[in-house]
C-alpha cells in the first residue's frame, strides 16, 4: 500500500458527533483482550451478548475468553443467521431472556455479528426498560462501515423490511479487523460496495486511494484494510451528524440503491441476499444515467465501473430481468415520494445530486445498455 496516500491511518478512536449521543468508533488488530477491556467502561453491571451459531463457532471462544479475563459477566444469546430471522418474534426471544434472567436498566447489550444481528440487538437495547446501553461489535465488512453507523435499530415486518425501529445510538463500536478473515468472499466483497460507494457521494481522494489499494484491502492487508474502514464510517458518520433523522443529506447514502432494491428484490438476487452486489449494479446504473442526463463527463463512469470490477462486484443487470419489470419494482418502492422516482446520481466522483426528473425512456435505454 502506498503510505503517502494514507495520512488518516491512526489507531485512534473515531468520535461520531452527535451531541450528548456522541460516541467513539475504536479499532483493533486482532486484539479482543484489549476491546474486552475497553468495553468494561460501559458494562458497569451484567451484559447480554446477542450473536449467532455461525458467528459464534468461529469467534465466540476469544471472545468470551476476552470478557472473562475483563470481569465481564455476560451472557449470550443466539438468534438464527440469516435476514428471515430479522423479526419481532426473534427480539421477544431475546426480551424473553433478559426478563427470565432478571437483567437491570443497568445491562449493557452488546451485537456481535453482522448487520442483522446488530439491527436486532440494537432495536431490543431501544426498546428494553425503555433503552439500555448498547454496544457494537461488528463482524462483517457491511456492518462495519455501515449498519453500525447511524443509529438505525430494527426488525423486518411480513409485509416490509426494516419497517419497525428505532434511532438508537450505541455507547461505543468496536471493530476488530481480524474478525473479518473468516468472512466469506461475497459477503466481503459486497460490503466494499458500501466502501466505493463512500468515495463516489463524498470523497474523491478516497475514491482516487482506492483506486490505488483495492487490492491490498480487499486482502485485508492491515493498514488498507483500516484506512478504507475508517475514511468509510467517517463518511458515514459526518453525513449522520448532519442528518441523524433522515430529513435531507442523509438520502445521499442511498446513492445505488433505488436500482439495488428492485434488482435485489426481483430474479436470482431474491434468493441470495447480496445486498453489496445489487448495489455494485446499481451505482454501475446511477452513474449511467448521469451520463446520458449529460450531469457527468463519462470517463467518471467509466472510472466507478471499473473499480467495482476490480472489487470483484458485478457491474451488469442480470440478462432475465427486463426494463419495465425494474422500473415498475422501483415505483412501487416504500421509499418513492408523491410518484416520483428519485436518484442520487454523481455528477463528478465525489459529489451527488438528487433527481426527480428523470425521464423512463432514458431509465430504460440505460436498463437495456446494461443488461448482461
Ligand atoms: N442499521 C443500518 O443503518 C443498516 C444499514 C445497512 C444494512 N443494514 C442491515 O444489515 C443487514 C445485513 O448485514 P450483513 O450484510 O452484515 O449480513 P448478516 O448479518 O446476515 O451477515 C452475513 C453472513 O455472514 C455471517 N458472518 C458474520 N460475520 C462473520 C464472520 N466474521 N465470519 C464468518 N461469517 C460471518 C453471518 O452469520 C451471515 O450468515 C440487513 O438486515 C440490513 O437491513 C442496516
Ligand atoms: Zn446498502
Amino acid at each position: 500500500m502506498n503510505p503517502e496516500t494514507n495520512p488518516m491511518n491512526s489507531d485512534a478512536p473515531l468520535r461520531v458527533m452527535l451531541g450528548e449521543r456522541s460516541y467513539d468508533i475504536r479499532f483493533y488488530h486482532g486484539n479482543l483482550a484489549q476491546l474486552a477491556l475497553d468495553l468494561r467502561l460501559f458494562c458497569p453491571e451484567r451484559a447480554l451478548v446477542v450473536s449467532n451459531e455461525t458467528i459464534w463457532a468461529i469467534h465466540g471462544c476469544a471472545l468470551s475468553e476476552a470478557l472473562t479475563l475483563a470481569e465481564i459477566d455476560a451472557t449470550v444469546v443466539h438468534i438464527g443467521d440469516g435476514e428471515r430471522h430479522k423479526t419481532l418474534q426473534t427480539a421477544s426471544m431475546v426480551y424473553d431472556r433478559l426478563i427470565e434472567g432478571r437483567f437491570s436498566r443497568r445491562t449493557c447489550v452488546i451485537a456481535f455479528g453482522g448487520g442483522v444481528v446488530g439491527d436486532l440487538a440494537g432495536f431490543v437495547a431501544a426498546t428494553y426498560m425503555r433503552g439500555v446501553d448498547f454496544v457494537q461489535i461488528p463482524t462483517t465488512v457491511l456492518a462495519m462501515v455501515d449498519s453500525s453507523v447511524g443509529g438505525k435499530t430494527g426488525v423486518d415486518h411480513p409485509l416490509g423490511k426494516n419497517m419497525i425501529g428505532a434511532f438508537y445510538q450505541p455507547r461505543t463500536v468496536c471493530i476488530d479487523f481480524s474478525l473479518l478473515r473468516s468472512l466469506d468472499e461475497h459477503n466481503k466483497r459486497g460490503g466494499f460496495a458500501e466502501i466505493i460507494k463512500y468515495g463516489v457521494i463524498w470523497d474523491p481522494k478516497f475514491f482516487a486511494w482506492l483506486e490505488e489499494n483495492i487490492e491490498d484491502a480487499l486482502g485485508l492487508e492491515q493498514g488498507a484494510v483500516h484506512h478504507a474502514v475508517r475514511v468509510s464510517c467517517e463518511a458515514k458518520a459526518r453525513v449522520v451528524a448532519q442528518d441523524e433523522r433522515e430529513g435531507g443529506l442523509r438520502a445521499i447514502l442511498n446513492y445505488g440503491h433505488t436500482f439495488a432494491h428492485a434488482i435485489e428484490s426481483l430474479g436470482e438476487y431474491k434468493e441470495r441476499q447480496y445486498h453489496g452486489q445489487a448495489v455494485s449494479i446499481g451505482m454501475v446504473a446511477a452513474a449511467e444515467v448521469a451520463v446520458r442526463m449529460d450531469m457527468a463527463p463519462s470517463e467518471d463512469a467509466s472510472r466507478i465501473r471499473n473499480l467495482l470490477a476490480r472489487a470483484g462486484l458485478p457491474t451488469s443487470i442480470p440478462r432475465d430481468l427486463e426494463p419495465a419489470q425494474i422500473i415498475d419494482r422501483m415505483a412501487s418502492d416504500k421509499k418513492v415520494v408523491s410518484g416520483r422516482l428519485r436518484f442520487v446520481l454523481p455528477s463528478r466522483i465525489g459529489k451527488v445530486e438528487i433527481r426527480d426528473d428523470v425521464p423512463v425512456d432514458l431509465l430504460t435505454a440505460v436498463i437495456r445498455d446494461l443488461r448482461a
